[in-house]
Formats: structure tokens, sequence, C-alpha cells
């Protein structure tokens, strides 16, 4: 399981997270909500490992093993996988080559690429030239051929088009399940058994709560969790009433 304790991250001089306590068991997934700029992105980041968000206090427990200060590639090899809001463009290395790395071996890239709808792009420089909903797409490709334990998912919808949106969710169902079985085929809590991996995923549209059946989850304001619960509800209380109330929490959380 993933846990983690009243962590406190820094990125350059400023304090962005306090007193995060989460934890997630195997085959949860969990849902952050929050506005821009709360910090979402780099709690994600700081789980991950990357070291401009330095954790000031608290620490990381995956697996039973203190990770608050192992390197990222050590967090990678033990299972954590994320994929990014912005991911960059590299050149010089393809996108096969990159899927290849991230596999361990027996995938079939041509199929995995041609289930995402991204068979085009895997011969192109790594994200060079591709839309917002193409490079998400990429990036989930490189996750189902690491196919980590702990899934980060870094508001894996945005720029996505409505043709590809089910696409994206279903392929996140399937990464999240042990089994590669579309989840449409199934009933969503015969889904929720059988599975072993963690998510953790950052929406502010909530799509992913029609294709994932999602256990809890959180709103983030301003670097402190200031609430969690039912998924659904709190996505219904945030389109009803907006963030404004979460100030109100974050204040006492504080
Ligand atoms: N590399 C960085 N250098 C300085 N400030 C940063 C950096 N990354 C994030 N921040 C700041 O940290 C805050 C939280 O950012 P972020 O985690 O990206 O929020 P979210 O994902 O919720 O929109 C923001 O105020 C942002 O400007
Ligand atoms: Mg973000």
């Amino acid at each position: 399981m993933l846990l983690v304790e009243d962590l406190a991250v820094e990125v350059g001089d400023r304090l962005i997270l306090k007193h995060i306590d989460l934890e997630i068991k195997p085959g949860e997934t969990h849902i952050l909500f929050g506005p821009n700029g709360s910090g979402k992105t780099s709690l994600l980041m700081a789980i991950m490992g990357y070291p401009n968000y330095r954790i000031t206090a608290g620490r990381i427990i995956f697996r039973s093993v203190d990770i608050t200060h192992l390197p990222i590639d050590e967090r990678a090899k033990m299972g954590i996988g994320m994929s990014y809001q912005r991911p960059p463009t590299i050149h010089g290395l393809k996108t096969r080559q990159l899927v290849q790395i991230c596999a361990k071996g027996g995938d079939d890239i041509e199929e995995m690429a041609a289930r995402l709808n991204v068979d085009k792009f895997l011969d192109r420089d790594v994200n060079a030239g591709l839309s917002g909903g193409e490079i998400k797409r990429s990036e989930l490709l490189q996750l189902m051929a690491q196919n980590p334990d702990l899934l980060l998912f870094d508001e894996p919808e945005s720029g996505v088009d409505l043709e590809n949106i089910a696409l994206v969710g279903e392929a996140i169902a399937t990464l999240l399940e042990k089994e590669k079985m579309p989840r449409n085929t199934r009933p969503m809590a015969e889904a929720k058994r059988d599975r072993t991996k963690m998510g953790l995923i950052i929406t502010h549209t909530g799509f992913i709560l029609d294709y994932v059946p999602a256990d809890k989850g959180y709103v983030l304001y301003d670097g402190v969790l200031s609430c969690s619960g039912n998924p659904s509800e709190i996505l219904n209380w945030i389109s009803d009433c907006g963030y404004e109330e979460c100030a109100r929490c974050a204040m006492k959380a504080n």
C-alpha cells in the first residue's frame, strides 16, 4: 500500500504542501480534486520522487519501504508510474524506443498503440508535434508498457477530444485492473473486487468516475487536504458550490 504521513513539500523557496496524509490500499483508486495552483501536481511529483519537490517533513511508505528519500528511478523500479500533466518533448528518442525501454518483454507494442490510437506516432520523436490529447494517450502507452502497481495520473483527460475520451477512460480502467478486460463487459462491482493496483488520479471534470470505480476523493486547497469522502459527492458539491467552501475547511485543517 501507499502511505503518506504528515508530508510537507517545498518547491524553490516556497512551502507548497502541508500536513498531507493519504493511505491507498491495494485495489483502491483515489481521486484528487482542487483548484489550479493548489499543489496537486506537486503532490504527485513528490510521490514519484522529483528532486525539485523537496520533502521537508513527513514520510512516504510504499509496500512497507520508506521511499521518502529514494531517487525517482528506484521508485519506478519498485512499481510506481506516472502520467504527467505536461510531459516534455524528447528530440532524438522515438516513442517506440521509449515504450520498448518501459516494457518488460512479451508486450505487443503495436497492439497496445493501436488500442490507444497512437500507432501513427510510434516512430516520431517523443511528443514532438503532438496535440494535447495525443500526448496524454502516448503517456498512457508508456504506462501500459511499464505496468506499475501504483499509478499516478495528472489530469489525464485534459486536451483529450470527445472522440477519444472513452478510450482514455477504458485504458485507465484497464491499467488499474489486474486483468486486461474492457470494463464495459463486466459489472463495476466485479471489476473493483479484482483490482490489486493502486491509483491516484487528478481530475477537474471527474470524467474518470464513469469508467473506474473510485474509493475515495479529496480536495486539495492551498496545499492542504481540506476534505475527503465519496468522490462523486465531492464532484457534485464542487460543481454546485465551487471551491469557495473549501477555503473555509482548509483554514480549519490548517
Ligand atoms: N518548479 C516550480 N517553481 C516554483 N513554483 C512552483 C514550481 N512548481 C509549482 N510551483 C508553484 O506551486 C504551486 C502549486 O503548483 P502545482 O502543484 O502545479 O498546482 P496544481 O497542479 O494544483 O495546479 C503553484 O503556486 C505553482 O506556481
Ligand atoms: Mg497540476
